[in-house]
């Protein structure tokens, strides 16, 4: 790919639908190649529009908003950062010539549970946790009692982050499962996924790329293993590597190939497994730079930010990992539109630690408002060190 002059009529312009923390490491990426980029989220000042050349808050669900505006903007290329966005109205755009990434099948089919669960168990054939769908109270209970069974997860189909997401263990906490899914979905409310528990030893993101080679083939590359704790499927920490089996290495990569090269196109991928022994399980996958992926900003040469903006340009990738880091949360704490941030140097103390405020201009208790990163000799000293790095980090509303 030739990469023009931005701010003129040679740029390479690329918009990013979503603009926050991922997305704003994903803006300083492509910024450093000299890309013109275009920051839309769906509220203002968001991360990403704060380092973009330009900055939009519109709807993304709303077809006729996010058309005009790629119109107006004519991007070569549009990067979904987020799931909530109208997938109609990118397969158009898409149609007409921009490029979605990776592809709008990809993005279709993984903002919906429903979609990505069907094409991973029943048309790809890989291993995932038991599974039904449910439109109605009385569908989740059959579901359960006919082989589910406890413990149990209770999902919208469309939702993330944990959202309207339940943990059961008995009969009795069916209804408010299905009343905390249906109110807690994004869009289209009333299906959800009820799936039996994987008694995993642990949990891995496994970051996939899809980009050119020497040749100019796509090429499949895994970076080492993400391993991660997920509170109220929101994740805590993260760290790299997660030491693996070789046969569950090599299980969790086929599965992770068989995976990407369904969804296509090119960039940067977090899949969601889980292992037991020698056992994997495919989970979910982003078809983007996944949240437990910023362990690579200290981890790796090239952090998967960078590793998706050289994808998406179409230029070689490096996933070589330099040392062995952690990630910890840093919340909010307090709800504020003016949050401040105390004890940053007192973090910054720590050996090889790093830390980024990702500049939300709004703060609620659980709300992630930056990240704590340490490299160590291990990943159980750089784990003991980003959480006390990231607890060093005292918010005042
Ligand atoms: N079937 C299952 N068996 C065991 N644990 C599960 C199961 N489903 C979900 N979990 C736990 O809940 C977490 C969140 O689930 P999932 O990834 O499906 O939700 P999510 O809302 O998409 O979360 P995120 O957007 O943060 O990835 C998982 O990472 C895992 O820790
Ligand atoms: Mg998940």
């Amino acid at each position: 790919m030739i990469i023009g002059s931005p701010l003129t009529p040679s740029a390479t312009k690329v918009m990013l639908l979503g603009s926050g923390e991922l997305g704003k490491e994903v803006i300083i990426a492509l910024q450093r190649y000299g890309v013109e980029v275009i920051a839309v989220d769906r509220y203002e000042n968001a991360p990403g529009h704060q380092v973009a050349h330009r900055a939009y808050t519109i709807d993304m669900t709303d077809a006729q908003a996010l058309k005009a505006l790629v119109n107006q903007e004519k991007p070569h290329l549009i990067v979904p950062e987020i799931e909530a966005l109208n997938t109609d109205a990118l397969a158009d755009i898409e149609r007409d010539g921009t490029t979605v990434i990776p592809t709008v099948k990809a993005v279709q089919l993984t903002m919906n549970r429903e979609g990505i669960r069907k094409l991973a168990a029943e048309t790809l054939n890989l291993p995932t946790s038991p599974y039904a769908f449910a439109r109605s109270e009385t569908e989740l209970q059959a579901a359960i009692d006919a082989g589910i069974g406890y413990p149990c997860f209770i999902k919208p189909t469309m939702s993330s982050s944990g959202k309207g997401q339940s943990r059961i263990t008995q009969a009795s906490e069916v209804k408010a499962a299905w009343d905390y899914a249906a109110a807690g979905g994004r869009v289209n409310q009333g299906v959800v996924i009820v799936e039996g528990q994987i008694a995993f030893d642990y949990e891995i993101t496994l970051l996939t790329v899809r980009a050119k080679n020497a040749q100019s083939e796509i090429q499949t590359y895994f970076c080492e293993p993400i391993g991660h704790v997920q509170e109220k499927g929101d994740y805590v920490e993260s760290w790299q590597p997660q030491i693996m089996t070789a046969a569950a290495l090599t299980s969790a990569q086929h599965i992770a190939k068989t995976m990407t090269d369904a969804l296509g196109g090119l960039g940067l991928f977090g899949v969601e497994l889980f292992v037991k022994g020698d056992q994997v399980w495919f989970s979910e996958v982003s078809p983007r730079p996944h949240d437990t992926g910023m362990v690579t900003m200290c981890s790796q040469r090239l952090s998967e930010f960078e590793l998706h903006a050289r994808a998406i340009l179409g230029l070689p990738v490096d996933v070589a990992m330099t040392k062995p880091g952690a990630s910890a949360v840093i919340y909010g704490g307090a709800e504020s539109k003016q949050l401040s941030y105390d004890g940053v140097a007192d973090a910054l103390a720590i050996p090889n630690s790093d830390i980024r405020l990702f500049g939300k201009p709004e703060s609620y208790l659980r709300r992630r408002m930056g990240v704590a990163l340490v490299t160590a000799d291990n990943t159980d000293e750089a784990r003991k060190q980003a959480k006390l790095a990231a607890s060093l980090v005292k918010t005042k509303a």
